[in-house]
C-alpha cells in the first residue's frame, strides 16, 4: 500500500525552529575571526615590526595583574617608542565580577579609546570592591549599577547613560567574548601573562618587577641597535 507521508503542523514548526537555531549558531561562529584585532594599545603608541611588542593579559579584578602594572608602566616610560604594549583581557571564571569589569573596559574603549587605561587603573586601584566575598550578596543588576557608577568616576559623569546603555548593547558583550576567546586561544590560563614579540615569558601568571623588565627588554633593544651598526660590515 502506498501511503503519502504528510507532516503535521507541529513537525513543520519544529523543523523551522531547528533551522533557525542552526543559523543562529552559525551566525555566532562567524564572529571569529573578529573584524578588528583584539586588545587595547597603550597611549596609542602603535609600533611596527621594528619595535618591541609586549602583550599583557590581564584580569581587571586580579591582584597579581594589579601588582604587575606599575613596574610595566615604568618600563614603558623608560623605553619610549621602542616598545609598545597591547593589553588583552582574560576574565577569569573564578573571579565573579571579572567579566562585567572587562565588559566595562570594552564599553569605555568604545566611547573613547583614551578612557580605557584610566578605567583599567581605577579597577586596579579599587578592585577589592569587586572581590567575590565583598559582592556575595549582590545581584547581577546591582553590580552592573555599581560598575556604571564606578566607571563614570574615571570617564566623567556626562557618560553615565552612555555607559549604562553600553551594558545593554550586545556588541560590547561580543567584544568581551572575543577577548576571552583570543586569550584562551593563545594558551593563556591565568593572569598576568606576558608575551614579548609573540613569545610567552617564563614565570607566566606572576608579576614581573621593573628590573625583571629591564633584564628582558635591554638585550632586545641592544640586539637591534648592534644589528643596525653591523649592517655595513656584512655588506
Ligand atoms: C576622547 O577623550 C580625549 C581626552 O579626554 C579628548 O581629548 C578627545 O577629544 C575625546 N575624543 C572624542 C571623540 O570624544
Ligand atoms: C551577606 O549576607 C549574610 C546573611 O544575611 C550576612 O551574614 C553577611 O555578612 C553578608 N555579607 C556581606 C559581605 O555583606
Amino acid at each position: 500500500m502506498h501511503r503519502q507521508h504528510r507532516f503535521t503542523p507541529t513537525q513543520v514548526l519544529s523543523f523551522i525552529l531547528f533551522v533557525v537555531n542552526l543559523s543562529i549558531l552559525t551566525a555566532q561562529a562567524q564572529n571569529l575571526p573578529p573584524a578588528r584585532y583584539d586588545g587595547f594599545v597603550y597611549e596609542n603608541r602603535q609600533g611596527d615590526l621594528d619595535s618591541i611588542l609586549i602583550e599583557a593579559f590581564f584580569d581587571p579584578v586580579c591582584p597579581d595583574s594589579r601588582d604587575s602594572w606599575p613596574p610595566l608602566k615604568e618600563a614603558l616610560k623608560h623605553y619610549g617608542s621602542r616598545v609598545w604594549l597591547v593589553v588583552h583581557l582574560l576574565p577569569l571564571p573564578y573571579h565573579d565580577n571579572a567579566y562585567v569589569s572587562s565588559r566595562a573596559l570594552h564599553i569605555a574603549n568604545t566611547l573613547n579609546s583614551s578612557f580605557t587605561f584610566p578605567l583599567l587603573e581605577q579597577f586596579f586601584k579599587h578592585q577589592e570592591k569587586f572581590y567575590n566575598a565583598k559582592t556575595i550578596n549582590l545581584s547581577k543588576t546591582s553590580i552592573v549599577k555599581e560598575i556604571v557608577k564606578f566607571a563614570t568616576v574615571a570617564v566623567g559623569n556626562s557618560y553615565s547613560s552612555a555607559f549604562e546603555s553600553g551594558f545593554n548593547d550586545r556588541k560590547t558583550d561580543l567584544k568581551t567574548r572575543v577577548s576571552f576567546k583570543y586569550s584562551t586561544s593563545r594558551g593563556v590560563f591565568g593572569t598576568p601573562f606576558f608575551f614579548v614579540n609573540g613569545f610567552v615569558l617564563p614565570d607566566a601568571g606572576s608579576p614581573l618587577d621593573y628590573h625583571g623588565w629591564r633584564g628582558i627588554i635591554d638585550p632586545l633593544v641592544g640586539a637591534k641597535s648592534s644589528q643596525r651598526i653591523n649592517v655595513p660590515h656584512f655588506i
